[in-house]
Formats: structure tokens, sequence, C-alpha cells
């Protein structure tokens, strides 16, 4: 057998072995207290509700709905897994309500941004999520209601400040 060959057939066998279901991370099913969701501390507007849930959701939420039947391929699973963990520490809509006021407000102002650029859901998401894509007046939709929600919590701010 040639070296090549031996070499195409072992990273064959490591591909396979790295199938095995406990290479698997685990899933983003977080059984939490579900009364901290954004909806449970901020006024979001229905249809802006939906838009949330349909493209934001899998990634920025403790539930993610939608796994892919190619979640289960190596490394795929890892790969998505990295997002939704690091989607999750950025912006999490099930915990938006604990966040302090301060860092709502912050994080209000970043929505605002994305929405603006257009930059969120991510490219490669979109490729496989038709559901996930926007429009131009969903994205300012999102973007004058982040906007005005950040200006309410900073007024919010400003009214309990003594000096
Ligand atoms: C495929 C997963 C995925 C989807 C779907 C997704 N995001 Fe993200 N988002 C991320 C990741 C990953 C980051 C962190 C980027 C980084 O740290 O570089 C992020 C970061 C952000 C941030 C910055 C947060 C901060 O304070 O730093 C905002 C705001 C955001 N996303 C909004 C949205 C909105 C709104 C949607 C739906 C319209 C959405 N995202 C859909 C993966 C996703």
């Amino acid at each position: 057998m040639s070296t090549r060959l031996k070499i195409v057939l072992a990273l064959f066998i490591v591909v396979l072995i790295l199938q095995l279901p406990v290479f698997n991370p685990e899933k983003n099913y977080v059984d939490a207290d579900t009364h901290v969701d954004i909806t449970d501390k901020y006024e979001v507007p229905m249809a802006i509700q939906m838009d949330l849930y349909v493209a934001c959701y899998n990634c920025h939420s403790n539930y993610t709905e939608d796994y892919p039947w190619y979640y289960n391929i190596q490394p795929v699973s890892w790969w998505m897994n990295g997002h939704i963990k690091k989607a999750k520490q950025a912006l999490n809509f099930s915990e938006f309500a604990t966040y302090p006021p301060d860092t709502a407000a912050k994080k209000f102002e970043n929505l605002h941004k994305v929405m603006k650029e257009q930059s969120m859901p991510l490219k490669s998401y979109l490729l496989l999520h038709d559901e996930a894509k926007l429009t131009d007046d969903q994205y300012q939709h999102i973007a004058d209601w982040a906007k005005e929600t950040q200006k309410k919590v900073e007024n919010e701010i400003d009214s309990t400040k003594t000096f």
C-alpha cells in the first residue's frame, strides 16, 4: 500500500470514529426559568417577537428549536455548537430580563447596530435557513424598536440616579 493511500485511509478512520455519539456536544435545551425572557421585562411588539423567534432564537436563546440532520455529522456539530455558545454569551434573549439596566441598554444599542448593518443572522446560517431571511422593512422595524427601547432604558437609569 502506498504511503498516500495509508494516510487517506487513516484519515477516513479518524473521521468515522468522530461520528460516534460520545463526541456530540450537548444540545442547547436549557430547562430554565421561563420568566426572564426579553418579553417578560420589555415591550416587544408581536411582529418583532415573531421575527426574533424565527431568525435569532436558534442561536441567541436557551432553546435551539431546529437542529438539522447535518448537526449529527462531525465536525459540523462542533462548529455549530461553537456559534451557539458564542451567540448566547453575547446576547441571550431567554435571559435578557436578568441583564442589569446598563447592560440591557448596551445590548439594545448593539441590536440596533447589527440590524442597521443587516449583519445578523450570520451569512453562513442564511445559506441554509431561508426562513431566517429578513426584509429591509423587518430590519428597519427591529432597529427602530431597539433604539426606542434603548432610550427608554437609559431614561429610567437617569431617573433613578440621585444627585
Ligand atoms: C447562526 C447563529 C446566529 C443567528 C441565527 C443569529 N446570530 Fe447574532 N450572533 C451570533 C454569534 C456567533 C455572535 C457573536 C459574534 C462574535 O462574538 O463575533 C452574535 C452576535 C450578535 C450581536 C452582538 C451582541 C453583543 O452585544 O456583542 C447581536 C446584537 C446579534 N447577534 C443579534 C442577532 C439578531 C437580532 C439575530 C436575528 C435577526 C441574530 N443575531 C441571529 C450568531 C447568530
